[in-house]
Formats: C-alpha cells, sequence, structure tokens
C-alpha cells in the first residue's frame, strides 16, 4: 500500500486554476485532463513492459512497449472529467465505468450503472475520480471490481481529504492511492476544503 502525493511542479501549477472558482468550465475541464496525464506517468511507473525486437533504421535491437492490459475505470460523474487526459497517454487501454450511490436508508450501496469490459479480471485498472473526500465511492468501487475479479487496481484523484484516504486504506490496504494533492480536510457537509468545490458541477458547467 502506498498513498502519493504527486508533487510535481506543473501539477501543482495546474491546480492552481483548478482551485480558482473563477476559472471557468473550458480552462476547469482542460485542465483536470491535463493534470491527469501527467498523473499517469507516475501512476504507471510499475507497470511491467514487454521486450519486443524493432528495427532501427542501423540495424535490430531490443526495445519495450507497454502491455495492452490497462483500463481506466471513471466512477460517474466526475472521474470522466478525467479520463480523456488519461488516454492521451495509453491509446489502448480499455474504458469501464462504475456509477454508484450510497441508498440513505438502508445505508447500503446502489450500483446503478457498471459496465466494464468483458477482460476487467486480467487488467490493471485506474481507477479515478478526481475528489476522494469521505473514501465512500470509491471503496464500494473497488469492492465492485475485486468481485469482478479484478487484483490490481491503482486510485487517482486529484484532491483527497487524509479522512478518506484512512478509510479506503484500512479497507483496501493493497490498492495505491496517487493525488496530486492531500487536502487539509471535510467540511460538515462533505466537502473538501480548500478544495475546488464540486468538482462534476465545474466539469460539466451545472449548478
Ligand atoms: N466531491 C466534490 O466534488 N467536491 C468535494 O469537495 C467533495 C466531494
Amino acid at each position: 500500500m502506498a498513498v502519493i502525493e504527486v508533487n510535481h511542479p506543473l501539477i501543482q501549477h495546474k491546480l492552481t486554476f483548478l482551485r480558482d472558482k473563477n476559472t471557468g468550465t473550458k480552462l476547469f475541464r482542460e485542465t483536470l485532463n491535463e493534470i491527469a496525464g501527467l498523473m499517469t506517468y507516475e501512476a504507471t511507473k510499475n507497470v511491467q513492459l514487454q521486450e519486443v525486437t524493432v528495427e532501427t533504421p542501423l540495424m535490430t535491437t531490443k526495445a519495450y512497449t507497454m502491455p495492452e492490459d490497462v483500463a481506466i475505470v471513471p466512477i460517474l460523474r466526475a472521474g470522466l472529467g478525467m479520463t480523456e487526459g488519461i488516454t492521451a497517454l495509453i491509446p489502448t487501454a480499455k474504458i469501464g465505468h462504475v456509477g454508484v450511490y450510497r441508498d440513505e436508508e438502508t445505508l447500503e450501496p446502489v450500483y446503478y450503472y457498471c459496465k466494464l469490459p468483458n477482460d476487467i479480471a486480467e487488467r490493471k485498472v485506474l481507477l479515478v475520480d478526481p475528489m476522494l473526500a469521505t473514501g465512500g465511492s470509491a471503496i464500494y468501487a473497488i469492492d465492485y471490481l475485486k468481485e469482478q475479479g479484478v487484483k490490481d487496481i491503482v486510485f487517482m484523484c486529484l484532491v483527497a481529504a487524509p479522512e478518506g484516504i484512512e478509510k479506503v486504506v484500512a479497507k483496501h490496504p493493497d490498492v495505491d492511492i496517487y493525488a496530486a494533492k492531500i487536502d487539509e480536510g471535510l467540511d460538515e457537509n462533505g466537502y473538501i476544503y480548500p478544495g475546488l468545490g464540486d468538482c462534476g458541477d465545474r466539469i460539466f458547467g451545472t449548478k
């Protein structure tokens, strides 16, 4: 288990635009995808490469390729805002979706939309959701992926609250968490502070 804050200057610079309440939808979307791409560089650093042979103009040589067995799984709906940035770097990745919320009466998760690649159990899954707040959705999504046989899950988010990290780590210690920033905490409404507000609303221009 590892919790990694991806503290690269480019990421921290771009995160400032996302935090700014005056940033409009277009710049917000573009910047979120750019950060997701930059974070992918770090989150895939342990992928096992495949050795291949390639002919350069001078000679035959050994070289390496990424195996085509990565899946990106955005948690609906805000996770969609990171997907394009990741596929820009891993164009062969398949994309699944998990939509889940907690029923306030039964307190049980309701999986209202789930669609995954058939061979998901054999894939390395990059599970994405920009805001790791209470940890509820992330835990439910990881529960679901594990039920489908997935063994290799990395969780990527933009901003994480320490409370959410603690819950995910306690329930799923085998899942590495990559965050652009670990923020101060959660307010009484479950918003991360200082945070960036409702990420889904800011991606999709809803309110
Ligand atoms: N989800 C969001 O979009 N923002 C928060 O601050 C917490 C959860």
